[in-house]
């Protein structure tokens, strides 16, 4: 049984989902009763990224398919916009380190003044997990580091064959 009732989305970009980030969403759906991770795809951006978003939501929906409670969606609307037509009372993310607090105190305004009735809520990440960043995974694997302990084990053989390609 949870703790909390309702729907929370865990949002990001996923590019691709790393253990860190797996590790903060099984905890949150240790918490509340269903999760939502929201993959964004943000027409927007000027970066592409490595996976489109189809592929980042199926290493999502594989690799958290033993957790009953967890659905992955993606959105390309404003983060409170997609958190409402869920139904989500709040928005959930990790946080590694103080580096993460200055973007994330920003973002946790901004949305409250679009939403004051979705609240933003912080987990911090594990201490093993508090390097890790998808940005990083991606950087290392692109140069023929081992992402195989900082990702699941699919992500780390997609990231190889797609970065193969390259
Ligand atoms: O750090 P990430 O994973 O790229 O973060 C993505 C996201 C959506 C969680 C972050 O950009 C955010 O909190 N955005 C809020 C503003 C918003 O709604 N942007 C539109 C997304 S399409």
């Amino acid at each position: 049984m949870t703790v909390c009732d309702g729907t929370v989305v865990c949002p990001g970009s996923y590019d691709p989902i790393t253990n860190g980030h797996l590790d903060i969403i099984t905890r949150t759906s240790e918490v509340f009763e269903r999760v939502v991770v929201g993959v964004v795809n943000n027409p927007l951006r000027k970066e592409t990224t490595l996976f489109s978003a189809e592929e980042r939501k199926a290493f999502i929906d594989e690799t958290t398919a033993d957790l009953a409670n967890v659905k992955t969606q993606i959105f390309s609307n404003l983060l409170v916009e997609f958190a409402r037509e869920l139904g989500a009372k709040a928005i959930v993310k990790g946080l590694r380190a103080i580096s993460d607090f200055e973007y994330e105190f920003e973002m946790a305004q901004l949305n409250r003044k679009l939403d004051p009735g979705i609240e933003s809520i912080y987990v911090i990440a594990s201490p093993h997990y508090s390097f890790l960043s998808s940005t990083g995974v991606r950087e290392m694997a692109t140069f023929g580091g081992d992402v195989s302990d900082l990702v699941p084990a699919p992500v780390a053989a997609a990231m190889t064959e797609r970065l193969s390609d390259r």
